[in-house]
């Protein structure tokens, strides 16, 4: 079993995204069960919060239901239970890295994974913002996520193998 954590600040926008899309790709490649998906923040700030209406919305566009998950902050009992932590941006990145000690074969930016660079690595915050940023957030999460994949396939070729 792999044990995925995606990380943003409040975990109600971005991190919630991931997580509903890694689970939704996890389903239709038959691999439940084998890699299981979570997603925390480096904040308290909206622990027990359901996710922002925004990534509520946009998931719910693509057919996807996250409203089931629950805000909760990064705990130093994840450090040792996941084998990859994906920060949203440059600033999770670091506070995973110092605060929490996360080794660099652990630790990745989502927009490492991202074909399209366009010399951001982070993916933006759209707390407060537009329907349309949550859009966007949405589709860099997804093209981005199925670069992951494929990382994960060539680091744990056994989990996809059937
Ligand atoms: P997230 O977005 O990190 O993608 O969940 C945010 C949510 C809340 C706040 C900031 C970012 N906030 O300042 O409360």
């Amino acid at each position: 079993m792999l044990n995925i954590l995606f990380v943003c600040l409040g975990n109600i926008c971005r991190s919630p995204i991931a997580h509903g899309v890694l689970e939704a790709k996890i389903k239709s490649l038959n691999l439940t069960g084998k890699i299981n998906v979570d997603s925390a923040g480096t904040s308290s700030w909206h622990r027990g919060e359901h996710p922002d209406p925004g990534s509520i919305e946009v998931c719910r566009k693509y057919g996807l239901d996250i409203t089931g998950q629950k805000s909760r902050p990064v705990s130093t009992k994840d450090t040792e239970q996941f084998n990859y932590f994906i920060a949203m941006d440059k600033s999770n990145y670091w506070t995973l890295k110092n605060e929490y000690a996360i080794p660099d074969e652990r630790l990745f930016l989502m927009r490492d994974f991202d074909p399209n660079k366009d010399g951001n690595r982070d993916v933006p915050d759209p707390y407060g913002m537009s329907d349309s940023a949550f859009e966007d957030v949405y589709k860099m999460i997804d093209r981005s996520m199925d670069g992951f994949l494929e990382f994960l396939k060539e680091k744990h070729p056994d989990i996809f193998r059937g």
